[in-house]
């Protein structure tokens, strides 16, 4: 199964993926990852994405596209993949159309502005493993460390409340459009993402049929 897991920023898209992977034994593309990790590895790829993401704006379609037809080539993806965090422009959904890859499903989780600050402001990120904490909803076990690895938690660079007001601003204009494309190729499903991670996993597990 191809998945494409769309919404605004910290509506939870990366924490469903991690639990809808591991159900279905299919791995998770996200682009936002991917490209924190070459930031880290100081690669060119990084060098050219870490201007735009410190300031919450989009990196360029072309760079995008790229790492994702890589990504889609590989062979752990041939028996489906869930896409966190693109397509994020029309162009980029319609470069996903050409690589040949068929889209079963877009689940579009849906969670109001304001919720979405106070969600950003309380994540943390592990700094080896990249797993995701909430300080309230869902904390480590001392609030500091991982509980998977033992590293030290940190906070995103992007989550600074001026920086998550910029993305929201990009998300309505440039990213909300893609709602519209896949209603009218009927692959949308509206997910209501303002339970908790556990009720929001249950209405796309319905949702999927698994
Ligand atoms: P990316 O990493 O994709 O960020 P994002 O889409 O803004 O999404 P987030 O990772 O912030 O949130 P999420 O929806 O995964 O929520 P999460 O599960 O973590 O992209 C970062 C940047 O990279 C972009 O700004 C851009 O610069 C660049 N980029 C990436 N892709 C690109 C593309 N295609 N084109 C161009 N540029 C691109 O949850 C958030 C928090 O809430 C966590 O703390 C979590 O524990 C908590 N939480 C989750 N679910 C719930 C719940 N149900 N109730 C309460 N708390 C919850």
């Amino acid at each position: 199964m191809n998945i494409i897991l769309f919404g605004p920023p910290g509506a939870g898209k990366g924490t469903q993926a991690d639990i809808i992977s591991a159900a279905l034994s299919i791995p998770t593309l996200s682009t936002g990852a991917m490209l924190r990790a070459a930031i880290k590895a100081g690669t060119p790829l990084g060098l050219a994405a870490q201007k735009a993401i410190s300031e919450g704006a989009l990196v360029s379609d072309d760079v995008v596209i790229g790492i994702v037809r890589e990504r889609i080539a590989e062979s752990d993806c041939r028996n489906g993949f869930i896409l966190d965090g693109f397509p994020r422009t029309i162009p980029q959904a319609e470069a996903l159309d050409k690589m040949g890859a068929k889209i079963d499903t877009v689940l579009d989780i849906d969670v109001p502005d304001e919720s979405i600050v106070e969600r950003m402001s309380g994540r943390r990120l592990c700094s080896a493993c990249g797993a995701s904490y909430h300080v309230v909803h869902s904390p480590s076990a001392d609030g500091k460390t991982c509980d998977k690895c033992g590293a030290e938690l940190t906070v995103r660079s992007d989550d600074k409340p001026e920086v998550v007001k910029n993305r929201l601003g990009i998300y309505h204009a440039e990213t909300e459009p893609l709602i519209g494309y896949y209603q009218n190729k009927g692959l949308l499903k509206k997910i209501d993402g303002r339970g908790t991670p556990a009720e929001v996993t249950g209405l796309i597990r319905e949702a999927l049929g698994i």
